[in-house]
């Protein structure tokens, strides 16, 4: 990779950041495409963040990625965001148009660009999507402006509720349900889904014996999507394909979230399969999966 005085500079903003795959898929797609960019990740504290943001414009980058913890927080110091960004109140992706900042989130639609990748289409599927955080939200708005109805089910039901009200307010009410995480509830809904996204942490390592769904509520007829992607091979993934299910982890999700920034600042078609194939690689270097 040749940095020339012209070489136009995008990034990633985050706390902690030395652990992020974004600079390998992107770094990989910039090398493919021959294009004369360079992704760098940035350690941005969150009492650094207007300054960071400001650094934007002032250095002339041309868009960077932001994550936890800044994804709600930055939308104060953008000029404008998207009508997406504004319903979840949440921007991972700032585009530097001539200086003036504007913020969207890439995790909805690629969340549904990567299973549909997988799965093919989804839209009008019955869902139940496990936590009510800030994925929760990007995975729900997404199945719902494809038509889905939607069960949100949270270990502190009130988020879940709050999401659901969040739904009712753009999209057809009466096609979203809020539900605790408890045996019960879940026994009720399971056997009505087609697709169950989890979006909490629960089987991230080091936590990788955990499941948020008794395994023996699982059945052949369901699409498991788990966000993790931290073992590979999430106990709720094995156990969903043990039983007959489909089931796939959140790594295509981030090549496909990390994708369309990159096509929003460089205009170029990202290649999927350069940015997966770089992270498998970094991956197997160094986490020996
Ligand atoms: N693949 C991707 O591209 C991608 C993108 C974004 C996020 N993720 C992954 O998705 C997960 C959530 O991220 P986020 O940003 O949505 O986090 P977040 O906003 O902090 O939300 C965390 C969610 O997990 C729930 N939770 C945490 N610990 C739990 C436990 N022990 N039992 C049951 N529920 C629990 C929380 O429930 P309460 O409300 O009760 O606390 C909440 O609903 C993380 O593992 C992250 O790595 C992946």
């Amino acid at each position: 990779m040749n940095v020339l005085g012209h070489t136009k500079v995008l990034g990633v903003f985050g706390d902690p950041i030395a652990h992020s795959l974004s600079p390998v898929m992107h770094n990989a797609a910039i090398r493919w495409l021959n294009i004369d960019y360079i992704y760098v990740p940035f350690h941005v504290l969150p009492k650094n963040l207007p300054e960071a943001i400001k650094g934007i414009s002032a250095m002339g980058l041309a868009g960077v990625n932001v994550t936890i913890p800044h994804k709600e927080q930055v939308i104060e110091y953008l000029d404008e965001i998207s009508e997406r960004s504004a319903q979840i109140r949440s921007v991972n992706t700032i585009v530097n148009v001539d200086g003036r900042l504007r913020g969207d989130t890439t995790d909805g639609p690629g969340f549904i660009r990567s299973a549909t990748a997988e799965w093919g289409k989804l839209d009008g599927c019955k869902a139940l999507i496990l936590g009510a955080g800030g994925s929760a939200k990007a995975v729900a708005f997404a199945l719902a402006e494809i038509g889905c109805e939607i069960i949100v089910a949270n270990r502190t039901r009130r988020r879940a509720v709050e999401l659901v009200e969040g739904l009712n307010q753009v999209f057809e009410a009466g096609k979203f349900g809020a539900a605790g995480l408890s045996e019960q509830e879940l026994i009720d809904e399971m056997p009505e889904v087609d697709l169950v996204v989890n979006t909490t942490s629960v089987g991230m390592h080091p936590d990788v014996d955990s499941i948020p769904v008794p395994p023996e509520l699982l059945h052949p007829r369901l699409l498991v999507y788990d966000l993790v992607y931290s073992p590979v091979r999430t106990r709720l993934v094995a156990e969903a394909e043990k039983c007959g299910a489909r089931a796939m982890n959140g790594l295509s999700m981030l090549v496909y979230q990390g994708a369309i920034s990159f096509e929003m600042w460089t205009g170029f078609q990202a290649p999927i399969s350069v940015m997966e194939e770089a992270i498998h690689k970094t991956l197997g270097d160094t986490r020996g999966q």
